[in-house]
């Protein structure tokens, strides 16, 4: 059978590249005039959610956002540029990178504040779990993105089953205790 224009059975990673820019508001940051990370958090899940949509063509949640590092601080008045792709797609999976800078306005300057890795996980509209597009990495950086992404996907998986294991021994260890 072959593929429609808006489910084809593969996607290049640039047709998945996001961008948003926001200004830092007053609302956005905290008594030191820093933009709160729980702000930041939100713009980082809704720029990976856009590269999920284009990638899936479908509904979208976010299953997973791991491994934030807030580099630097973000100021009221500076301009937050958040820029996102696919890295790597499962079966109803994928893995989304985030990467945000910070501009200031009066100066010019242009760093690097954040980057993140979520998970998105592709539904249909009954809610249930729906097979996402392949992703074809095709520069030196998408191969490397896309190798790493399956490492860590493997380590999620490694930390899933270790922290179910310590849930089960401390309920067993309740148990026990309310038992004697
Ligand atoms: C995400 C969700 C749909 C997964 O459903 P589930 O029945 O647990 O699904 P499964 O365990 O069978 O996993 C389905 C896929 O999601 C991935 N996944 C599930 N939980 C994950 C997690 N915590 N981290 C990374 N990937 C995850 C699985 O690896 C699997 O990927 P694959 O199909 O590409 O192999 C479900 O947990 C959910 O609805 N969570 C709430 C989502 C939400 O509301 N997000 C907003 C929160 S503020």
């Amino acid at each position: 059978m072959s593929s429609t224009p808006t489910n084809p059975i593969a996607r290049t990673v640039a047709s998945t590249q996001s961008e948003m820019t926001e200004i830092i508001l007053p609302n956005d940051t905290n008594t030191m005039g820093s933009l709160l990370g729980g702000r930041l958090m939100h713009f980082i899940d809704l720029t990976g959610a856009m590269a999920a949509y284009r990638h899936s063509r479908t509904n979208v949640v976010t299953a997973a956002m791991d491994h934030i590092d807030f580099i630097r601080p973000v100021h009221l008045g500076d301009l937050l540029t958040l820029k996102s792709s696919v890295n790597r797609a499962f079966s109803t999976s994928m893995e989304v990178g985030v990467k945000v800078w910070a501009e200031n306005t009066r100066t010019g300057s242009f760093v690097h504040v954040a980057s993140a890795y979520l998970v998105f996980v592709a539904l249909d509209n009954q809610g249930r779990r729906q097979r996402v597009p392949e992703l074809i990495p095709e520069t030196p950086n998408e191969i490397r993105r896309y190798e790493d992404a399956l490492r860590r996907r493997e380590h999620r998986e490694a930390e899933s089953v270790r922290r179910r294991e310590e849930a089960r021994m401390a309920t067993a260890a309740l148990e026990g205790a309310q038992g004697s």
